[in-house]
């Protein structure tokens, strides 16, 4: 007769630890409105979202207009495609960079300006007044070196969800890619990323490979890349690499009401906003990127001339999330329809 109760037990407890799960009120509807909260020992008299939401809605500025309307956007196309609600896991969090003394959460994209603005957050939660950069690049990507809103327990990072600023920024997802590809696989010092996924891709996409090739896994083609991309295989092996992940599935913007949708074609304002609204514009500055390895829109196009129709329209269902839910249109390169 005990053993049906210990079994009984041990579903109970799997259970509970099953469902330990994030459920956080929309934000976004109402800001928050515990003021004067002490954050890093000392009380800020307006937090970021507050300062968001302190405008009269009748006398909203420009920026604050094409904000609102970025996030309708999305909002509208949340509700059309995603067939049912779920709650959010810790394991959804690990890309939100928390800055509790200014109370702001950040999704980091890859190949979106995420260096800089791990810099900037870095700069803000440190003590060193610093000038962003001045971090070298590979200390911005220390894990450890921020934290993340995975790290938390459910009511902080509850807590968090409902009071906090949160901000992403996106890009043109062929741009992003593009990007991503140029970085990882044509660039002679990135040998890990050659070892890890340019073998594999090698092996599995190209025909006759040589025996050199298949060892140094360092001339990926952008045509085999995509094959990589679209084979239903290479997904259900593991989750894609965050350089090429959509952003869909890593900042989960259906699920995480963000205040602020920044975007990549207009960093520089966007980034000043985000600081200006942590009162922050006085401290640290968003660094100038360097336009010089810019991956171009024409660019981009040259690399998609290489690809069959058929394999445009997979790549295009795949990231289609990233192209609706931030309001950029079908490249006109694109040679399906
Ligand atoms: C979406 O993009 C179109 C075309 O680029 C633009 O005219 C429109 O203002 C954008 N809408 C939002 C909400 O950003």
């Amino acid at each position: 007769m005990r053993k049906p109760k210990i079994n009984r037990m041990v579903l109970a407890m799997c259970l509970g630890s099953f469902f330990m799960l994030i459920i956080y009120f929309h934000s976004h509807l109402k800001p928050a409105q515990d003021s004067g909260q002490t954050r890093g020992g000392r009380k800020s008299v307006r937090s970021p979202l507050q300062a968001l939401y302190t405008t009269d809605p009748t006398e909203l500025s420009p920026i604050q207009l094409m904000h609102q309307s970025r996030r309708d956007l999305l909002e509208d196309v949340c509700h059309s495609y995603s067939h049912k609600r779920r709650v959010l896991i810790p394991e959804d969090l690990k890309h939100l960079i928390v800055d509790d003394q200014h109370g702001l959460l950040y999704c980091y994209v890859p190949k979106v300006a995420c260096t800089n603005w791990k810099r900037v957050l870095m700069v803000l939660t440190g003590d060193s007044q610093k000038d962003p950069l001045q971090i070298p690049a590979n200390e911005a990507h220390v894990p450890g070196t921020l934290r993340t809103l995975s790290e938390y327990s459910t009511s902080e990072i509850n807590q968090r969800l409902r009071t906090y600023l949160k901000f992403v920024f996106v890009r043109e997802p062929f741009e992003r890619l593009v990007s991503a590809y140029r970085n990882k696989f044509t660039r002679s010092y990135n040998t890990a990323f050659h070892k890890r996924y340019g073998t594999k891709i090698i092996q599995r996409h190209r025909a006759d490979a040589s025996p050199e090739a298949l060892e140094r896994g360092d001339d990926v083609s952008f045509s085999e890349f995509v094959r990589y991309l679209v084979d239903p295989g290479t997904q259900r092996e593991e989750p894609f690499n965050e350089h090429w992940e959509r952003v869909h599935s890593l900042c989960h913007p259906c699920l995480i009401h963000y205040n602020i949708l920044g975007k990549y074609e207009t960093l520089q304002q966007d980034s000043s906003y985000v600081l200006k609204l942590a009162s922050v514009d006085d401290k640290v500055m968003f660094p100038s990127s360097a336009k010089s390895t810019r991956t171009t829109a024409d660019m981009v196009a040259s690399y998609f001339k290489d690809i069959s129709s058929a394999y445009q329209k997979k790549l295009y269902n795949l990231y289609k999330m990233d192209f609706l839910l931030f309001n950029y249109s079908m490249p006109a390169y694109l040679k399906f329809t």
